[in-house]
This record gives C-alpha cells, structure tokens and sequence, in this order.
C-alpha cells in the first residue's frame, strides 16, 4: 500500500537506504559487544562483562527500532548477516582476542564512527528528505551512543 505522508516516494527510499546502512552497523556493534562479553578477561572482567552486556541490550532495543522504523517508512527490513557485512561501516577482527584495554578502545571508536555517520544522516534525513520522523529518531540513536562512547572514554582516561 502506497504511503501517503508527505514524503515523496524517492526520499522515503532515500531514508529506507539510509536506515539499513545504520541496521547493518548497529547488529555488527552487537555482536562485536556479544564477542567481547564472552571473551574479556583479567582484573576488571566482572565490571567489563556487565558494561558490554548493558551496551548490546541497549543496541537489541535500538536494533528493533530502526528495522521496524523501515518497515513504517514502506520498506522491506534487511535480516541476514550477509546483507549486514556488506552494508557495516564497523570494522571486525575474527580470530582477534583484544585485551580489555583495547576491547574499550575498539569499542569506542566504533561507537565515534556511528555517531560521526548519524551526525550527516540526520542532516540528510531533515535537510533533503524533508523527513523529520526519522530524523527525530536518529537523533536520540546519536545521543544513546554518546551516552555509550562516553561510559568507554572514562575508562580510558
Ligand atoms: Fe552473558
């Protein structure tokens, strides 16, 4: 069914693309917080261990949002893994076991390099798409990876 929101067709498109782009970074950050969850270790493993469980539960909420945010848009949500890689901007490193200090820095600069990509979304969203709903929401998805980008930076200080 056509939807009749005061979008055009090609921007809505336009923020479906960009919407997947952003699910795609979004699951490859979960299960990059999943794989450090299960293999940090060392002095601070119990701290870390919850820290990364708390991220990733916060990126399953964040996750939902965003596919179901494509499908109210009128699009077909991406859902497989090979979709994912091939879209992520987020970097991963298999057979990799960082130790804590560089598990927070990797995971730091992973959420900077989502924020920095949700700064120009949100602008393209406002600014050409004329879509103020996704807008609005990709905004409060930066400010939760500030919040996340920044618990990371005060262990590293
Ligand atoms: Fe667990």
């Amino acid at each position: 069914m056509k939807l009749q929101i005061g979008i055009t067709e090609a921007h809505l498109k336009n923020s479906i693309s960009i919407l997947s782009a952003i699910l795609a970074n979004e699951m490859t950050l979960y299960i990059k917080l999943r794989k450090f969850h299960w293999n940090v270790s060392g002095q601070s493993f119990m701290e870390l261990h919850k820290l990364f469980e708390g991220q990733y539960t916060q990126l399953e909420v964040s996750i939902d949002e965003t596919a179901e945010r494509i499908s109210k848009l009128g699009g077909k949500t991406i859902g497989t893994m090979k979709e994912f890689s091939e879209l992520t901007i987020i970097k991963e490193s298999p057979n990799q076991y960082p130790a804590q200090k560089e598990m927070l820095k990797e995971l730091l600069e992973d959420h900077e390099t989502v924020i920095v990509q949700l700064r120009k979304d949100v602008d393209v969203c406002a600014d050409e798409n004329k879509d103020a709903g996704t807008a609005d929401f990709l905004t409060g998805l930066m400010q939760d990876h500030e919040t996340m980008a920044w618990a990371l930076r005060r262990y590293l200080e």
